[in-house]
């Protein structure tokens, strides 16, 4: 019994949590066992370490530095969380995983794309997820949306920066889909929520069918 490890990707403002919180009111509706989960973060020694990187206390040692922690959040939440959840059978959701590492760190940060192989290698130890949704949008309207939900509160290390990172990192995941074709499904996020959302659950079905994972049969609790 493996659950399905499904991850969601894109840009700041692109509605992942959104559409995370629907696919799994979808998924428990069909009676599967879900666990939301995020990155960085997800596992005590995760959220330990999310702390260190969205503050940007290690934004001054560079981004290798930063592409380390991220890793060793990631290691710490796989090895914690995610396996054994999978291992039981549940859906794991997990908003941000190795692309973001792939985009944020390796092609913006401009790290060797050997040593971020090694590291993304270390830090998964084999766990990639079945399914990766990339929501796709323009940049400025991903920013607009960013700074909407702000509003007074302060940017994170990450959402300071220039649009045109912005730009570059629309560009490297759509490249990564276009790699990874199987496992990477690029969404157009600039749509009603509703009819994102029934795309994603179409495309799940799909997978769950593909798997042989049967739609669960209501539970009757009898006394
Ligand atoms: P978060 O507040 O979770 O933002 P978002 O709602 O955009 O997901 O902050 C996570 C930030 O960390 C986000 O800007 C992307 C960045 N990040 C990386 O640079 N590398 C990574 O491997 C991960 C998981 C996140």
């Amino acid at each position: 019994m493996q659950g399905l490890f499904i991850t969601f990707e894109g840009g700041e403002g692109a509605g992942k949590s959104t559409q995370i919180a629907r696919l799994a009111e979808y998924l428990r509706g069909q009676g599967d066992d879900v666990l939301v989960t995020r990155e960085p973060g997800g596992s005590p020694g995760a959220e330990a370490v999310r702390h260190v990187i969205l503050s940007g206390a290690a934004e001054p040692f560079g981004p290798a530095m930063e592409a380390l922690l991220f890793a060793a959040a990631r290691n710490d939440h796989v090895e914690q969380v995610m396996r054994k959840a999978l291992k039981s059978g549940r859906m794991v959701l997990c908003d941000r995983y190795i692309d973001s590492s792939r985009v944020y760190q390796g092609v913006t940060g401009e790290l060797d794309p050997a040593l971020m192989r090694a590291i993304e290698r270390a830090a998964i130890n084999g766990l990639m997820p079945d399914l990766t949704i990339i929501l796709d949008l323009p940049a400025e309207i991903g920013l607009q949306r960013a700074n909407a939900r702000r509003g007074a509160g302060t940017a994170d290390r990450f959402e300071k920066e220039t649009i045109e990172l912005h730009h570059k990192r629309r560009d490297a995941y759509l490249a990564i889909a276009a790699e990874e074709p199987e496992r990477c499904k690029v969404i157009a996020a600039d749509r009603p929520a509703g009819e994102i959302a029934r795309e994603i659950a179409a495309l799940v079905d799909q997978l769950k069918t593909s798997r042989g994972i049967k739609p669960k049969q209501a539970v009757e609790v009898t006394k």
